[in-house]
């Protein structure tokens, strides 16, 4: 390989590297996330070049013709366009399915790349050399199975092709960890004598334990299972790095494993699992009793009667969730937000970590429809001041904002840190239905006595309390 564009290559990946910690440390933040999205977007461009370069010098080297080169511009041309048109046609509660399919993609990419670096039998000189490259095969096919897998069980889980409640094979922890267990012996095995059964066996370990992982872990802990798939596709790539010897790869998907792990630790703390429990496919955790419980009668409300509340009111919270965003409510909450605070109510709005589908949801919808980042609340900065407020409208909200979270240890989000709502002198819940939520669990906060149900699409309800609002003398 000519000296220059290898050194240059290797210069533009260092480059690379930087622009995607600067990305995500951009990301971190709503003021300075554009420009970690415009980081992020510069790097992927200058490794892409690069990369593109390293190759057409290779293939010169090499004499191979332009073949490999135009094959790769054609991969590259196909999964560029077909990228673009799904991230332009997906709906924003599309998204943690669309990412959970991307994952699938990197895992498989890693199955690949193994598979191609056992069977192309690379010249390594060293005896030892070709120990740690078999050992390296094993470890990206076995870590890119299980992402692979997985990523489509959530993809069908998050998309409602597949049940969200927790598959509960008898033994389920035992083969868990069977299947690693299977795993380091195979590897020991394969380092000692390579031989294509054990490839062949390790995958269809990994496959499987990839599959009965996710499946095994419940709805209400999905997202926390979105970002530790992401931490997953972060370590295959990485092993595809070693194996391809490609340092921006190793680099890139270690920050990727990590912020993935990291995220999945934050969440887990935000709804109060244990991280490891989860990232172990749900250990520990046993099947809820789930039994069905009556809580008497619910109240309903009319949309002119809750605009003569608020009128009346001097605080009101709106705690949005995923039905805010199917409805695309955004707008008009924003437009009652404005109404109302120019009548001097003061109003707020209190955010779950994990409201709507993906995290941040809530937030980035807000953010859209320009209401004041200021008066947008995390929940730990609102929960005790939920008893002094006169109105909570939760909109398209319910697992967020269930008592039983705290009251019934049966349930199955118990334990796991809610908006207090019922607290505050008056609740009115928007919704389409007495429909359970992501969970699928009963919501008692729907019979409570100072709370009303506000039935119908979210967006028109919130048009029609604007349009019902008193006029001002
Ligand atoms: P959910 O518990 O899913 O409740 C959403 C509610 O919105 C439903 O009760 C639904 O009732 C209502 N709804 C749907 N469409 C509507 C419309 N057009 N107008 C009015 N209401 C509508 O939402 P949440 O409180 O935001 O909780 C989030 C749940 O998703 C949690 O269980 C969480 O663990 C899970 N989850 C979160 C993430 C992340 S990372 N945030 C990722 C995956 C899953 P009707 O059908 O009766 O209208």
């Amino acid at each position: 390989m000519n000296l220059d564009a290898s050194s240059v290559a290797f210069a533009a990946y260092l480059v690379a590297a930087l622009l995607f910690i600067l990305s995500l440390a951009g990301l971190s933040k709503h003021e300075t996330a554009r420009n970690g999205v415009a980081y992020g977007i510069a790097g992927m461009a200058i490794a892409l070049v690069a990369t593109l370069w390293l190759a057409i010098d290779v293939a010169d080297v090499a004499d191979t013709g332009a073949l490999p080169v135009v094959l790769l511009l054609v991969a590259v041309l196909i999964g560029a366009a077909i990228g673009l048109w799904r991230a332009r046609v997906v709906e924003m509660t599309g998204m943690p399915e669309l990412i959970a399919l991307l994952h699938s993609f990197v895992g498989l990419a890693a199955v690949l790349v193994g598979w191609n670096g056992y069977l192309s039998h690379p010249e390594l000189g060293l005896e030892s050399l070709k120990d740690i490259h078999n050992a390296e095969v094993f470890i990206g096919v076995f870590i890119g199975g299980v992402t692979f897998t997985g990523s489509i069980v959530a993809n069908l889980k998050l998309s409602a092709r597949m049940k969200s409640a927790p598959l509960m094979l008898p033994g389920k922890n035992a083969i868990n960890l069977g299947a690693l267990g299977a795993f380091v012996v195979l590897t020991i095995w394969f380092v000692a004598t390579p031989n294509l059964a054990l490839l062949i066996a390790v995958t269809v370990v990994s496959l499987a334990l990839g599959w009965h992982l996710v499946a095994s872990i419940g709805g209400g802990d999905m997202p926390v299972v979105v970002s530790m798939l992401n931490s997953y596709s972060g370590w295959a790539a990485a092993a595809s790095g070693f194996l391809l010897s490609n340092n921006l790869l190793i680099v890139t998907g270690a920050l990727v494993g990590s912020s993935g792990a990291y995220l999945s630790f934050i969440m887990c703390q935000a709804m109060n699992r244990s991280f490891i429990s989860v990232i172990a496919g749900g250990f520990g955790i046993e099947a809820p009793a789930g039994e069905a419980k009556e809580y008497g009668e619910h109240r309903e409300i009319q949309a002119a009667e809750t605009a003569e509340l608020l009128a009346g009111a001097s605080s009101v919270v709106i705690t949005p969730g995923y039905g805010m965003a199917v409805a695309q409510a955004q707008y008009p909450v924003a437009a009652l937000t404005a109404a109302l605070r120019e009548r001097g109510v003061d109003v707020r709005f209190a955010i779950h970590p994990v409201a709507g589908r993906l995290p941040g949801h809530m937030n980035v919808l807000l953010a859209e429809a320009k209401v004041p980042y200021d008066i947008v609340l995390e929940m730990d900065e609102i929960n005790d001041e939920l008893g002094d407020v006169d109105v909570v409208l939760v909109i398209g909200a319910n697992d967020t904002v269930n008592p039983a979270a705290l009251e019934e240890p049966g349930s199955p989000i118990a334990g796991m840190p809610v908006l207090e709502v019922w607290k505050a002198r008056d609740v009115v819940v928007f919704k389409r239905s007495m429909a359970v939520g992501y969970a699928g669990v009963q919501n008692p906060l729907f019979f409570r006595d100072n709370t009303q149900m506000l039935f119908g699409d979210a967006k028109e309800r919130v048009n029609d309390i604007i349009a019902a609002l008193p006029v001002r003398v």
